[in-house]
């Protein structure tokens, strides 16, 4: 093996993000209301009422001639009739649904009135569907002839399971308003966010990420930052600073991005979960038509410069032009970046020479500290010679056998490795369909192929290639399972490794998942080597790793095959106790669903005392299964 005492790579697990089957807005991005913005949910973002509907007699309609600010220049009109009584309003169906639980929510708007407009009470309520009122809160306001925005707290004490059954309304007191007009806009309803941060995260999946351990976040695509034409990719500088003024943009993923979990957000993100960034920059290249549109190397001067005042927003002091404007925006520290990417995927374009050197140079030059990762290898492209201290960002969506055979590829890449000084980021990879005799994976997506949900052969395969770049930390510095997260119901790719929907009892944790959460948590600080008597590896793997600080040892070990298989593992030293961690089934094809959520799971198996003699630990591997061995020394 190629394992010897080094030092583990320390950010090997972490997590790829991209706003993907709604993954960010409707998705971890902590808004609970769809299309706040009016600014359109499908592909063309287009201004729409989607999501919203009258209360009794009011009248809804889109209005341009009140615009809220040049980013939103589309608001909702809301007429009230002479004759109304009661309440009347508007609701909301929330993404799918509003998720009501005994908490506090925050609810806000920006509101104006029309010439006769005075003020009155407003109430904010969370509904069902057949509106049985939750709770509710009410504000009294003047209202004025500009936008104000206005912010409430709903105390709600109630559970409502079927949170696809749940609204959220905005009524009025018809005695107040009865003949008048009233414009709204950014119409938001927040619940309780991971650490409570304000504008934060979805908090049940933020746990389920911090759950992991991860040590990197990637983001923000994948696909998702390149666009699909070059004015459409992400534009950090269109994410960042008072939610009025991101005008959002037309996502990769046929629907509509508010960018409300922008640049900021994914750098607290980052700060909250104790994550480095491995921020992606846009690189002159957008998947527009067949074969994607480049920006002409003589023309590469505004990307370039558009990076650099991303860089200088994440890292400038606060006297800097842009590091004024993150302090400004709540942050005056700067952020520490060790890692960017420059693109995504541009293999898929012939001009990543050009526009990787340009890219690389200009950042290298200004940000000489900072380790770039590119998209593409030299072999892919002969143009190109990665300079040493660079990373390479490989994409793996293969078959189970795939992962198995490859499982002492990267022993093989030290070798390049040492020639070129360049490591690798496996930045995206899973299972994505099931064995055939090709080994080739059928893009054209099959059903009967494709794998749906991570089954447990998937945590397998994964952990098998996982355990690949485990073993060569010199080699493999960060690895990431893609794609990290999927609505139910808005799916664009399959498998995902945690699906979600409205309610937090249906955020399920897949097999791949929890194969994660094992490697990334028992993860020592160095790599132990391993003598292997046996010969070969296949159908039982491991990796074994120390954590010096408490000398506690970690034995990695998979049992791919279908039989049981006795397992002899003799040490230097003695240990007193151990601890079996493990993630098994009887068949391969078994996974989690959102009515079965822990068919395969962790959990401890308990192992007779005596399967450890001092420094010899003897047990007989179930088949298909995962574990982790603890050893201690008390
Ligand atoms: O993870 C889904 C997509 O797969 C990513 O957006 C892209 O980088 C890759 O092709």
């Amino acid at each position: 093996s190629s394992v010897g005492r080094n030092k583990t790579a320390p950010h090997l697990y972490g997590l790829m993000f991209e706003d993907i089957s709604h993954s960010g807005d409707g998705g971890i991005y902590g808004e609970l209301l769809m299309n706040r913005d009016f600014a359109g949910v499908n592909g063309t973002r287009h201004p729409s009422l989607d999501g919203w509907s009258a209360i009794g007699s009011a009248k809804l309609s889109l209005d341009s001639s009140n615009p809220l600010s040049k980013a939103l220049p589309t608001v909702m009109k809301i007429e009230i009739p002479q004759n109304a009584s009661g309440e009347v309003g508007f609701q909301n169906s929330g993404w799918w649904g509003v998720s009501v639980r005994p908490q506090t929510y925050t609810a806000s708007f920006h509101v104006k009135g029309g010439s006769n407009t005075k003020g009155g009470k407003i109430y904010a309520s969370l509904i069902s569907m057949g509106g049985e009122l939750y709770a509710r809160s009410m504000v009294e306001p003047q209202i004025e002839s500009v936008f104000e925005e206005l912010s409430m707290k709903i105390e709600n004490t109630k559970s409502a399971q079927n949170g696809a059954a749940n609204r959220f309304a905005i009524t009025l007191d018809a005695k107040d308003f009865a003949g008048q007009t009233l414009y709204f806009s950014l119409v938001s309803l927040f619940g309780e966010t991971f650490k409570g941060r304000k504008n934060g995260l979805r908090k049940d999946i933020g746990e389920a990420f911090y759950d992991l351990k991860p040590k990197f976040l990637r983001f923000p695509g994948g696909n998702n930052l390149e666009g699909e034409s070059i004015d459409s990719r992400w534009k950090w500088f269109e994410t960042v600073g008072p939610l009025k003024d991101r005008p959002g943009r037309k996502g990769n993923w046929g629907y509509s991005n508010t960018d409300g979990l922008g640049l900021l957000e994914y750098l607290y993100w980052c700060e909250d979960m104790e994550m480095t960034p491995v921020l992606a920059v846009f690189a002159g290249y957008a998947l527009q038509g067949k074969d994607g549109i480049s920006v002409a190397e003589k023309d590469m001067g505004w990307v370039l410069q558009e990076a650099l005042d991303m860089l200088e927003y994440v890292t400038g002091p606060e006297t800097s032009k842009f590091g004024s404007m993150r302090a400004q925006h709540g942050h005056p520290a700067p952020f520490e970046l060790e890692y960017i990417e420059i693109g995504n995927e541009d293999w898929f374009s012939t001009t990543y020479d050009y526009r990787w050197r340009i890219m690389y140079n200009g950042l290298k030059a200004k940000y000489p500290n900072i380790t770039y990762i590119s998209t593409v290898f030299n072999e892919r492209n002969n143009k190109m010679q990665l300079p040493a201290g660079t990373i390479w960002d490989t994409h793996h969506y293969e078959e189970p056998q795939y992962f198995l055979k490859n499982f002492n590829y990267y022993d093989n890449w030290n070798v390049v490795a040492n020639q070129t000084g360049v490591g690798v980021l496996l930045g995206e990879y899973s299972v994505i369909q099931v064995d055939t005799p090709s080994g080739e994976v059928n893009w054209n997506n099959p059903n009967e192929l494709r794998v749906e949900v991570p089954r447990l052969v998937s945590a397998i395969a994964e952990g098998i290639y996982a355990m690949g770049g485990e073993r060569n930390p010199n080699t493999v510095k960060l690895s990431s399972y893609a794609p990290s997260l999927q609505r139910k119901e808005a799916v664009n790719w399959t498998p995902n490794m945690i699906m979600f929907s409205t309610d937090p009892e249906r955020t399920i944790k897949s097999a791949s998942y929890w194969q994660q959460w094992m490697f990334s948590r028992y993860q020592g600080t160095h790599t132990l080597p391993t003598n292997n008597s046996k010969g070969s590896y296949n159908p039982l793997y491991w990796v074994a790793s120390i954590n010096e600080p408490t000398r506690e040892v970690y034995v990695k070990v998979i049992n791919a095959g279908a039989d049981s298989i006795p397992l002899s593992i003799s040490f230097d030293v003695a240990f007193a106790s151990f601890n079996v961690t493990s993630l098994a089934g009887d068949s391969l094809s078994l996974f989690n669903t959102y009515e079965t959520p822990s068919v395969v799971q962790p959990k401890n198996t308990s192992v007779e005392a005596s399967a450890l003699q001092g420094g010899v630990f003897s047990w007989i591997v179930p088949r298909y299964s995962i574990h982790v061995l603890q050893f201690n020394s008390k």
